[in-house]
């Protein structure tokens, strides 16, 4: 296995392992390159959909998916091409849905328990544009004074995804049922991960206020927060192919995808890892291949 990391602090392009079928070798190197890099490349691996679930069941039970948009419970459905095989405008429902997007954020920070890992599947990519990009927020934690670091870990942050898909539109795509699901949670702004110990910064697009404060200074305060802990060196951006997978570490990383020519089409397959602890989100189904 090669593992060629992509800055200094994270991210890596990790090639030469059959993700298939890993070695029990392997597949505790690439556990540990996951909770050391939070990002993970796999550069034109071209699995197919059993592939994908496979690979995914491996980290740990699955999400229920939120958009009645999918045509299964583990895949989240991240494509401008309708049910009849047309381009969605920008416009439209599925336009404006996948608009949220482009805002940095981590996966279902709106559940109780938010997802641990996102495994992203590139089907179809555009000509150009379309990057993904990741931010590692363990490093901007890292590079807070001390004085932040204390100020902001008495923090607690509401995550509301009515309010944050509220804020772009395309909230049609779930249905009522799945909004009553969806309350309002709480979780800190500042975390330690469960596996590595590190601290970090949870937060995106997510936060609708923070608890105890003016509602517009806590915006204000997470917006300032958002743009200065996404900067380089802590950000790089994944160039897609088709074939390609991308996992990261939804506890430690914020991501956005960015914009394309609206007219082509752009299929991207997301399964995602559960968080751990008392997930009514979980799929039951384990596979122990
Ligand atoms: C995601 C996501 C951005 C993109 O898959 O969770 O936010 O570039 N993707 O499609
Ligand atoms: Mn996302």
């Amino acid at each position: 296995m090669q593992i060629v990391p992509m800055t200094a602090s994270f991210g890596a392009k990790v090639t030469d392992i059959d993700l298939r079928a890993p070695a029990s070798e392997e597949w505790h190197q690439l556990e540990d390159a996951f909770l050391h890099f939070a990002v993970l490349i796999f550069p034109r691996v071209d699995f197919s959909e059993d592939d994908h679930l496979g690979f995914a069941r491996r980290w740990g039970p699955l999400e229920r998916t939120l958009s009645k948009r999918t045509d299964r419970a583990e895949i989240s459905l991240l494509s401008n091409v309708t049910r009849d095989d047309e381009v969605a405008g920008p416009d439209d429902t599925i336009g404006l849905y996948l608009k949220g997007n482009r805002a940095w954020h981590t996966d279902s920070s709106f559940k109780k328990e938010g997802a641990m890992a996102s495994i992203l599947r590139a089907v179809e990519v555009p000509s150009s544009g379309g990057d993904t990009e990741f931010a590692d927020m363990r490093a901007a934690y890292d590079a807070l004074d001390e004085a932040e670091r204390r100020d902001l870990s008495k923090l607690e942050a509401v995550h509301s995804y009515a309010y944050s898909q509220g804020l772009v539109g395309g909230t049609e795509l779930l249905d009522s049922k799945e909004w009553d699901d969806l309350p309002p949670v709480t979780h800190p702004v500042v975390r330690q991960h469960p596996r590595t110990g590190r601290k970090n910064l949870y937060i995106g697009r997510h936060i609708s206020h923070i608890v105890d404060m003016d509602e517009e200074d806590g915006r204000r305060l997470v917006a300032g927060l958002v743009d200065r802990a996404c900067r380089s060196p802590r950000t790089f951006r994944h160039r897609w192919s088709a074939g390609d997978i991308v996992m990261w570490d939804n506890r430690c990383v914020l991501h956005r995808g960015h914009e394309w020519p609206f007219d082509q089409r752009r299929v991207m397959r997301r399964a995602t890892v559960a968080g751990q602890g008392d997930n009514p989100w979980a799929l039951e189904e384990v596979s122990h291949a």
